[in-house]
């Protein structure tokens, strides 16, 4: 792309001086037109701007993909500055007092809020799919006694794929579909099935007169009663959870969702992806981490010297900071109210306490301020969990059931978006060249 030339050979139109960027490249003087759409310039633009003939061209350079869009999206919107979450347009406050964390997953997958025939239809299908093939069972028994929920639930789901080979054609409306609906509907049983193997205890089949949220603690704590029936007020703040947990726009799971679904992979195997990447600390599993960290604290007075700690760089605090929130995070300031109430149920927890008032001095203190470190959605999620009697290492597991429906509806958008093409990224290689292979023998 020589000066004076615009994006038409790259397909983005003919710029306008006032939707566009004027680049000048100080190695060889020339000016360049890069046209600028929705706030952003093509990375592809950049790569008509060379030294010489022979130079493969300019290319970005974003490792964490920290200022790249890699998608557009119609899903969930964000504004990390102002702390404002919305789904499809409506506000997560909203949806978390209003809607049931089903009714925001066909909300994410379909892109309205459903009818009430719609709802009743949806609920119904996802209901009468909660079974899961009694082989699954026999490979949940190959895991040790301990193993870790998550490394089964990952392997589980992607597993289920040779389950359902017709799942492969992915452009197949109603393969898309009942994809979606069977994926939404056994996360909770595989989820519950991982924690019951890891207690030795028999699995729990599901309840199709319980509701989602109901169903999933019953196949958790279902004991010899003839019917578990948990109270309705830990059954709603599980379900604001659920609804808190679904989407988040292009978080570190969700894009290796599209990353790998865009190899045209089953969607089984693309949500696999997004399950071992929600496994890490710094993603699904700060929620478990926060747990952890409280218990390391022990008691209110060793705060100073666990967040001296913390800014001497010895640890992070987790449950703190945001890619994206540069504010408090709104999914926190629900689960706060959440913990309240749940606690009014099941009685005080003095790790509440100190996580009150760990948050009280890191929010007193520069380090924190400075860097806009705010509680993000795993500070408090996991004490709801525990007043649930849901152990620590089951938080991830659980983030999961309900992050399922945001990774769906994003891998069906990817699907359908014209711009798709397989992901594959470029490097700058930094290594050596050219060596010369050294025998065995010969080498010092
Ligand atoms: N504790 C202490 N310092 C922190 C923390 C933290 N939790 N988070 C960020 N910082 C500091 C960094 O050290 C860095 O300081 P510096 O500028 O002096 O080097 C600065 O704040 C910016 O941090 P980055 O790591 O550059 O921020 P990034 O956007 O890459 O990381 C992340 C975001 C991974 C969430 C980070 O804040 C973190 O590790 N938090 C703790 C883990 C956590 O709670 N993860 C859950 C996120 S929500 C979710 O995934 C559902």
């Amino acid at each position: 792309m020589a000066e004076e030339q615009t994006q038409d050979q790259n397909g983005g139109g003919v710029a306008t001086s006032q939707d566009s960027l004027s680049v000048t490249d100080n190695r060889t003087g020339e000016t360049y037109e890069v046209e600028i759409t929705d706030g952003t310039v093509k990375a592809m633009d950049f790569r008509g701007i060379k030294v010489d003939e022979d130079d493969f061209g300019l290319m970005t350079y974003d490792p964490a993909y920290t200022n790249t869009a890699h998608c557009r999206s119609d899903i969930t919107y964000i504004d990390g500055a102002a702390g404002i979450l919305q789904h499809r347009g409506y506000p997560i406050e909203q949806l978390c007092e209003q809607s049931t964390y089903l009714e925001v997953a066909y909300l994410l997958i379909h892109g309205e809020l459903p009818t009430r025939q719609q709802l009743d239809d949806w609920v119904h299908e996802i209901t009468v799919h909660t079974y899961i093939h009694e082989n699954i069972k026999s490979f949940l028994d190959g895991f040790r006694y301990d193993a870790h929920p998550m490394g089964m639930l990952l392997s589980c789901v992607g597993a289920l794929s040779t389950f359902y080979p017709d799942a492969k054609k992915i452009d197949d409306d109603f393969e898309r579909h009942i994809a979606a609906v069977r994926l939404i509907a056994k996360m909770p049983t595989l989820a519950a099935f991982a924690y019951r193997h890891n207690l030795g205890l028999p699995f729990v089949y599901p309840d199709n007169d319980l509701s989602y949220p109901a169903n999933f603690l019953s196949m958790l704590f279902k004991m010899t009663e003839l019917k578990y029936e948990p109270d309705p007020r830990l059954t709603k703040a599980l379900d604001v959870l659920f609804i808190l947990h679904a989407d988040h726009e292009q978080n570190c799971s969700t894009a290796a969702v599209r990353n790998v679904g865009s190899s045209q992979v089953d969607p089984y195997s693309a949500v696999a992806a997004g399950v071992a990447a929600l496994y890490g600390p710094l993603h699904g599993g700060a929620n478990e981490a926060v747990l952890r960290m409280l218990d390391r604290i022990e008691k209110k007075e060793n705060i100073p010297d666990f967040l001296k700690g913390v800014k001497d760089g010895n640890e992070r605090l987790m449950g703190f900071g945001h890619r994206v929130y540069k504010n408090y995070d709104p999914r926190a300031r629900i689960i706060k109210k959440n913990v309240d109430e749940v606690l009014e149920v099941t009685g005080k927890n003095p790790k509440l306490e100190i996580a009150v008032e760990l948050e009280k001095h890191a929010l007193d203190d520069e380090y924190f301020t400075d860097r806009k470190l705010y509680p993000n959605v795993d500070f408090y999620s996991g004490m709801v969990y525990e007043a649930l009697q849901i152990p620590t290492n089951m938080f991830t597991v659980i983030f999961a059931i309900p992050r399922t429906s945001g990774w769906i509806a994003q891998w069906m958008e990817m699907l359908d978006d014209p711009d798709t093409k397989i992901a594959r990224p470029r490097q700058v290689y930094k290594g050596e060249r050219d060596r010369e292979y050294v025998p065995i023998e010969q080498r010092g």
